[in-house]
């Protein structure tokens, strides 16, 4: 079986990163497939190698990957593509042909229409799959997502699309599924008359000045809210699936998504040099802070905390789950502290319960201590990265990791009200915490987790 991947958006920034690594890596592990990358940056493939590939790269990886200069705006450009992919089939008894769209949403309706027209012109004698898959954010907002689905569906069935989200490939998001259905005490315990709020903080400290032009059109909300942190909300409040499968999982998400309203606290701001290296102002939003609440039988009533964003001082990626602290008004003793979970990705994969414990040659005095699940030291420095788990996942024809068209609506009509471009932003200081965020803290009386 010959399997090509036709990467559009082939010389951007998460090919760079993200792609051409996971893709070697999953060629050295013995997979195999060429990828056609497509871009207007590099005239030829020698150019293309030279700012794309790693020198250090496996000759395996470099000679399954071929370069085209591939410009959308030309009408031409359609005929040697064509030519090209067909090319590569050569004689193949088999062949599938994975179109992956790593562009900016404005080129979607356009990009579509180019693949169906390709693929319409790809002939063989041979059996002939196709997939598509569409990098998040799907769409723009709720209506562009939904026309671009429809016209993704006049040429591939619901089944042969691949929405990506690559949080579904990491390895804490499937923890949480893990940590949540398959321990007794943490299921008996996981829902609002346990659990006082939760906070979800994803601090980042580079900025976005290098991807400007791509970023600029989207901003935090349609960047990471939509589509990670919603991810993030239903695996940590979802009921419990009937089984792991991912119809059964899909419907759970669903159902946490319908019962959340459109957020309707929340402040964003974009940091002060944004632009800065182009010599403009640029009014995008790079950090938000928001409250929403899952209202499901549930979790009616929990508050989530969300604030995420760039150039902060520090990388900060945790989810706290604060309990309530029905011990410590029992018992008349302030020394008792709430318990809570907490979940860290960044800087390592943690997860901790906070217990109180006696604190020794104390007259019973209780003092909080952590319980710690470190991935690394028990299972090794070998997490697989998350989008070489997402692509093998395409690669197999497995669905498990990807959202749904259902998903990703839902999380569009809840945050369409931070789309609306009349809301004020902070500018706040590089590596500085927007006002907003402690504002947001202090106005429902908690304190983020720091
Ligand atoms: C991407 C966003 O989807 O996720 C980036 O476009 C963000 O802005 C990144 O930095 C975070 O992902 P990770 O895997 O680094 O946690």
């Amino acid at each position: 079986m010959k399997r090509i991947i036709i990467q559009f958006g082939g010389t951007g920034d998460l090919a760079l990163k993200k792609l051409y690594p996971a893709y070697e890596h999953l060629m050295d592990l013995g997979f195999e497939f060429t990828v056609l990358a497509l871009g207007r940056r590099f005239k030829d493939r020698a150019e293309f190698l030279k700012t794309m590939v790693s020198p250090k790269a496996s000759q395996e990886f470099k000679s399954h990957l071929q370069y085209m200069h591939y410009d959308m705006a030309d009408p031409e450009a359609i005929g040697p593509l064509r030519s090209h992919i067909q090319a590569i089939i050569g004689e193949a008894e088999q062949a599938e042909l994975i179109y992956y769209m790593a562009l900016q949403p404005s080129l979607y309706e356009e990009a579509i229409h180019q693949i169906q027209e390709v693929d319409s012109l790809i002939s063989c004698q041979c059996i002939l799959d196709k997939k598509i898959v569409v990098e998040k954010p799907f769409g723009f907002d709720l209506e562009s997502s939904l026309r671009y689905n429809e016209i993704l569906l006049q040429a591939f069935s619901d089944k042969e699309i691949y929405r990506i989200d690559h949080y579904l490939g990491k390895e804490f998001m499937q923890n949480l599924l893990i940590l949540r259905f398959h321990n007794d005490i943490i299921r008996s315990i996981w829902d609002n008359r346990s659990i006082e709020s939760i906070q979800i903080i994803f601090d980042e400290t580079h900025g976005v000045d290098q991807r400007l032009g791509f970023y600029e059109q989207i901003g935090v909300v349609r960047d990471t809210i939509q589509n990670h942190i919603m991810q993030i909300i239903t695996y940590l409040t979802m009921n419990e699936p009937a089984t792991l499968s991912p119809e059964d999982i899909a419907i759970e998400k669903v159902k946490v998504l319908r019962s959340i309203a459109p957020v309707s606290e929340f402040h964003t701001g974009r940091y002060e040099s944004l632009g800065a290296n182009s010599g403009r102002i640029v009014h995008t939003p790079t950090y938000a802070a928001l409250k929403l609440a899952v209202n499901t039988y549930y979790f009616a009533d929990v508050p989530i905390y969300i604030r995420t964003g760039k150039m902060q001082e520090k990388a900060k990626s945790l989810i706290y789950i604060k309990f309530r602290n029905t011990t410590g008004k029992v018992m008349h003793d302030e020394t008792i502290v709430e318990n809570g979970v907490i979940i860290t990705i960044h800087p390592e994969l943690t997860i901790d319960i906070s217990m109180n414990l006696k604190e020794p040659n104390t007259s019973w005095k209780s003092k909080p201590v952590r319980f710690r699940f470190n991935q690394a030291e028990t299972f090794g420095a070998n997490t697989p990265e998350a989008y070489e788990q997402i692509i093998k996942k395409i690669l197999q024809g497995d669905k498990s990791l990807f959202p749904t068209m259902r998903e990703i609506t839902e999380a569009w009509r809840i945050v369409a009200p931070m789309l609306e471009p009349e809301h004020p932003m902070e500018v706040y200081p590089v590596r500085t915490l927007p006002r907003f965020a402690n504002e947001l803290a202090q106005e429902n009386g908690f304190t983020w987790f720091d």
